[in-house]
């Protein structure tokens, strides 16, 4: 990659990728807080929903935590806890394989869901199609770089990534990286950005309160008759 590239590739375009997510879902919870949700099929075809389904979230919000546990907490403080960088990239490994594996066999089974069902695929649109696949492009490099690339980004994306967060870009930690984990790193940029305009707006709207609330949510007041 020549240097222009990778100015390119490691500051301008994940900052432009992050602007249009913030950007992108200021728009869309403005403009089109209707659609903002999950648009279920399940009314559509439930039983071949439920498989796929929980086995994706499974692995994509394994995933997420990986992602946000690994890379954006320093080694430091794993190292302060005793957890020296071959034990963090030994479970690093073996989780990332978990979260790779379950969330390809369900993109590849919720994708091939909505081939095989006339009425799910009569309700599937570009969007539904074009994030399935960026999610299975994103997850099987992923995948890839988890069995055979085997990088240690402890001291190199994992640093970079942070130091992006913290507006202080050092694209130069991303000079050795191998390209399958470049291509990986740019391919989930572009998932961030395209995201606020697909049904992935809902995972900010997580019902988390259901983790708490009254089980029961309809009862008579006391005192009264009731219906
Ligand atoms: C934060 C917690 C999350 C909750 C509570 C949640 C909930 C849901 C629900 C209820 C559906 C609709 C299922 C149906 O058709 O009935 C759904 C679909 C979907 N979710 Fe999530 N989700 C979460 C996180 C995520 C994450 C992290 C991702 C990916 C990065 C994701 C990607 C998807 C996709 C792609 C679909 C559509 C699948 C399809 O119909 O083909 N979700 N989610």
């Amino acid at each position: 990659m020549s240097g222009f590239m990778h100015i390119l590739g490691f500051i301008v375009f994940p900052y432009i990728a992050l602007t249009i997510f913030v950007l992108g879902h200021a728009w869309r919870y403005v403009t089109d807080w209707k659609r903002w949700n999950a648009a279920s099929s399940q009314f559509l075809h439930k039983d071949s929903l439920k498989g796929g389904i929980t086995i994706f979230h499974w692995g994509a919000l394994l995933t997420l935590l990986g992602h946000a546990g690994g890379m954006l907490i320093p080694q430091r403080i794993y190292d302060v806890f005793g957890v020296n960088a071959a034990a963090h990239n030994f479970m690093a490994h073996w989780a990332g394989l978990v979260a790779g594996v379950l969330m390809i066999v369900g993109v590849i089974w919720l994708l091939v869901r909505r081939t095989r069902q006339d009425r799910i695929s009569a309700n599937t649109t570009i969007h539904d199609w074009v994030l399935l696949v960026m999610l299975l492009i994103v997850s099987g490099l992923g995948l890839y770089n988890v069995v055979f690339t085997h990088y240690d980004v402890l001291y190199s994306v994992a640093p970079w990534i942070r130091s992006i967060v913290v507006l202080a870009p050092n694209p130069a930690l991303m000079a050795p990286v191998p390209v399958s984990y470049k291509l990986h790193i740019l391919s989930a940029f572009v998932l961030l950005a395209y995201s606020p305009f697909t049904r992935l707006v809902h995972i900010w709207s997580a019902p988390v309160t259901y983790l708490y609330r009254s089980y029961v949510i309809f009862r008579k007041l006391p005192g009264t008759k009731g219906a």
